[in-house]
C-alpha cells in the first residue's frame, strides 16, 4: 500500500547531477509526475537534466546549485527549496567515497566524506522533518549504502559515515514511528556510476561487472521502497545474501573477507 503519492508535488533530490540522483530524478518525473527541486554542485548537469525532464514530462524543475558539504550550504538548501513551493519530500542522495589505503589521504578528504555523507544528511533530515511536522505530511528517504552495515576496509570512513546515517534515520524513524510522516532508508550495494570510476574502485571492480547495478534500476527500486514507507530497503540479490552473511557469521570474518575483496590492486 502507498504512503506517498508525488503526483504535482515537490520533492527535493541531492546529488542529481549524476548517478542514482539523476536517475531517481527521471523516474519522479515521468512515472510520479512530481515537481523537483534538484542540487548538487555542478550546475551545468543540472540545466541539461532539468531541460531533459520538463522537455518529456509535464513536470517543474528547479535547480539549487550548492555545496553540501558545508553546512551553510545545506541552510541554503533548505531555504531555497521551502521557498519555491510546498515541500512533500526530500531524498538525501549525494555522497561521495575514497577509496584505497586509509593512512594515504589527507584529513580534509575524510572531513568533507562526514560532512556529506554524515552531518548534511543530519542536518537536512531535521530541517524538513520539523517542516514536514508543520506541513502535517511528508516523506524523508535516506540514501545509504550496503557499506552502512560492514565495515569495508579501504573505504573505512565511507562506511563509518553510512553506518552514522543508517543508524541515525533508524532511530528517527523509531521517534516518528506514530507521527505519519514517512522516513526511509535505502541502502545499495555497487551501482555503476561516477563514484566508481572517480574513485579508482573500478580498478578493483570493473563498473560493468554484475556486481554494479545499473542507475535506473536501482532508482526504481528506491521509490517503490520509499512509496511503501519502508523502514530498510536493500536493492538486489546479491546484496540481500550479502547483509544474510552479515548476520550469521562472524564479524571478524566478515571484515577479512571485505578486506580481500576491496584490498587495492596498486600499492
Ligand atoms: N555507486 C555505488 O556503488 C554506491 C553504492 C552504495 C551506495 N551509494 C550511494 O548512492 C548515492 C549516490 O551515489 P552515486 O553512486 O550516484 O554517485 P555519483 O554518481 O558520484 O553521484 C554523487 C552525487 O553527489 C553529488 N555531490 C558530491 N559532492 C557533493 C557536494 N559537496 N555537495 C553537493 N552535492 C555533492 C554529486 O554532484 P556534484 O559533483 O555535481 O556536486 C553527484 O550528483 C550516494 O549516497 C552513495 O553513497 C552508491
Amino acid at each position: 500500500m502507498s504512503k506517498l503519492n508525488f503526483k504535482n508535488r515537490w520533492v527535493v533530490i541531492t546529488g542529481a547531477s549524476s548517478g542514482l540522483g539523476k536517475e531517481i530524478a527521471r523516474y519522479l518525473a515521468k512515472y510520479e509526475k512530481a515537481n523537483l527541486i534538484i542540487a548538487a554542485r555542478r550546475v551545468k548537469k543540472l540545466e541539461n537534466l532539468k531541460k531533459e525532464i520538463e522537455q518529456d514530462n509535464n513536470t517543474k524543475v528547479e535547480i539549487v546549485e550548492v555545496d553540501l558539504s558545508k553546512s551553510e550550504g545545506v541552510d541554503f538548501l533548505f531555504n531555497r527549496a521551502t521557498k519555491i513551493g510546498s515541500i512533500y519530500g526530500i531524498i538525501n542522495n549525494a555522497g561521495l567515497t575514497y577509496y584505497g589505503k586509509t593512512e594515504k589521504a589527507k584529513i580534509d578528504k575524510y572531513e568533507q566524506i562526514i560532512d556529506l555523507n554524515f552531518s548534511a544528511v543530519m542536518k537536512l533530515s531535521l530541517l524538513f522533518l520539523d517542516y514536514f511536522h508543520e506541513m502535517g505530511q511528508g516523506g524523508l528517504l535516506n540514501i545509504t549504502s550496503v557499506a552502512a552495515f560492514i565495515p569495508i576496509p579501504y573505504q573505512s570512513v565511507y562506511s563509518a559515515s553510512k553506518h552514522a546515517s543508517q543508524s541515525f534515520t533508524d532511530a528517527l524513524k523509531e521517534e516518528n514511528r506514530k507521527t505519519g510522516i514517512v522516513i526511509s532508508s535505502f541502502a545499495p550495494g555497487g551501482i555503476a556510476t561516477e563514484m566508481i570510476t572517480k574513485s579508482g574502485l573500478d580498478k578493483k571492480i570493473s563498473k560493468d561487472s554484475i556486481f554494479n547495478m545499473k542507475p535506473d534500476k536501482v532508482a526504481k527500486k528506491a521509490i517503490k521502497a520509499f512509496k511503501r514507507g519502508k523502514s530498510v530497503s536493500i536493492p538486489g540479490f546479491m546484496n540481500k545474501l550479502t547483509l544474510f552473511f552479515v548476520r550469521i557469521f562472524p564479524r571478524k570474518w566478515i571484515i577479512r573477507i571485505s578486506g580481500l575483496l576491496y584490498a587495492p590492486t596498486e600499492k
